[in-house]
């Protein structure tokens, strides 16, 4: 069958270009990229306004799972109970319809093991952030606790009352990892650290950051540096544990770092982490907010870390349209008031998320990411063999996939390039070209862009 894949006006083209003139009144209006016709697009081709039809390798930052326009979302999105949910916001925790509970039956099918509550916010920064608060939560009654002293704050004396009113806030910090990206918000910002752009200005909380081993590829080529890396890593994790003992509250950490470049790890090192947040009473907090939902080749890439205990809370966002996170029985905050959100809950959204859960479930598409990625990393070690001074360390788990180019300048060239002949990729880290395929993407949709990326790697090294 031919491809649909064709450019033919510059990028932006004319139409784009006049839609963009209307919406200067966004803040963010000055780096928009496509202007897409979103009823046209289908599938993994993503049609803009000027008639181009480009092969989507970018699914919105990882947003995307299912394509575009797939009938199982237009029929949940067609259903009655989709349009009831969506004209008729409620506040979930107190108001809510039969599809919060069809939805709640039905997601807790996908949880990772070992999580008996879910949680859930709009975005996947938020989600974090709400996860944050419930180890920050847990720990302090626990302290208290130990301590002899009430776990319900309600019940501590007037002047320690008036103490939190003023802003007393507590000693405990959350670890977080060089790299790591786990959104924008002023709590999850101070765990974030790939991007300067991102935290210049802003306040932060004064938490302690571990170094991310990094591992180097190809594996095999690097396998004792990764290991001295991973173990320095551990070592300095355990020191920084020590130092703020029994003032951890959390290890927050994503299974591949995502935004910081897509940086990996060896399951080792992650039941390392897990073992010494344990130890140091802390919980241990996966960010899947991209990594999980299908991506990985399992829902939940932590799935493949082999992790003898299950984590403490496990965050979700993007292909869930909408944020939140997993928990274990122990970090169900209960108590009124503590978590409440006016919009806990979208139900027009959780009934997308799960039908895409579903949809993941019911077109095999685990197994499609897993062998369709496998097929697309080898074709990336081929680019690499075949252009080694442009690029280098191809890398991924499923349809996480990435590789470096010498420069951000570089990096940015060859994904115009590639944009120009139809193939949307994208940017991770300072010089990391990132793959992030819708699931439904296939072994002949990888080969068109493979050679594509051929192409531009050729030209660019003419
Ligand atoms: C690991 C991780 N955590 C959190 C976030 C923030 O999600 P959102 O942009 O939906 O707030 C992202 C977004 O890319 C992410 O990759």
């Amino acid at each position: 069958m031919r491809s649909p894949r064709s450019v033919t006006t510059e990028i932006p083209g004319p139409n784009a270009r006049s839609e963009m003139a209307r919406g200067t009144f966004d803040m963010q209006h000055r780096y928009r990229a496509v202007v897409m016709d979103d009823l046209a697009s289908t599938g993994v081709w993503l049609h803009d306004v000027d008639g181009n039809v480009f092969l989507d390798l970018f699914a919105n930052f990882a947003l995307g799972a299912l394509g575009y326009n797939h009938p199982a979302l237009l029929e949940t999105a067609r259903s009655p109970a989709f349009v009831a949910a969506a004209v008729n916001p409620s506040s979930t925790p107190f108001v809510t319809s039969p599809s919060w509970f069809d939805f709640l039956e039905g997601v807790a099918r996908f949880a990772p093991r070992g999580m008996s509550r879910i949680f859930c916010v709009d975005g996947g920064g938020e989600g974090v952030e709400s996860a944050l608060k419930v180890a920050f939560i847990r720990h302090g009654e626990r302290r208290r606790a130990a301590a002899g002293r009430p776990r319900n704050p309600l019940e501590l004396g007037p002047e320690e009352q008036c103490a939190i009113m003023d802003n007393a806030g507590t000693d405990a910090v959350v670890v977080s990892f060089s790299g790591a990206f786990h959104g924008r918000g002023l709590g999850p910002m101070s765990a974030t650290h790939s991007k300067l752009i991102h935290k210049a200005d802003l306040p932060s909380f004064d938490w302690p950051t571990a170094i991310f081993p990094a591992n180097r590829f190809p594996l095999d080529q690097h396998a004792e540096e990764n290991a001295r890396a991973e173990a320095e890593s551990l070592a300095g994790l355990e020191q920084l544990l020590e130092r703020y003992a029994g003032r951890v509250a959390a290890v927050l950490v994503e299974p591949v770092q995502s935004e910081g470049g897509d940086r990996h790890a060896s399951p080792a090192f992650f039941r390392g982490v897990q073992a010494l947040a344990q130890k140091a009473g802390a919980a241990f907090i996966l960010d899947e907010v991209q990594t999980g939902m299908g991506m990985s080749g399992t829902y939940w890439a932590h799935e493949q870390l082999d992790l003898p205990t299950p984590p403490d809370m496990v965050c979700f966002g993007k292909k869930m349209q909408m944020g939140g996170f997993f928990a274990a029985p122990d970090y169900d905050v209960g108590q009124f008031g503590r978590m409440y959100q006016t919009r806990n809950g979208d139900r027009a959204r959780a009934l997308l998320g799960l039908t895409t859960l579903r949809t993941i479930e019911s077109e095999g598409l685990l197994d499609n990411v897993r062998e369709t990625g496998a097929h697309f990393l080898a074709r990336l070690q081929d680019l690499a063999t075949a252009f080694p001074t442009l690029v280098s360390e191809p890398r991924g788990r499923g349809f996480l996939l990435a590789f470096d180019l010498p420069t951000t300048a570089l990096r940015d060239d060859f994904n115009a390039r590639a944009l120009r002949r139809g193939v949307f990729t994208s940017y991770t880290g300072i010089r990391s070209v990132r793959i992030r395929p819708h699931l439904i993407t296939t072994r002949a949709h990888v080969d068109e862009a493979m050679a594509v990326l051929f192409e531009v790697a050729a030209e660019m090294t003419a």
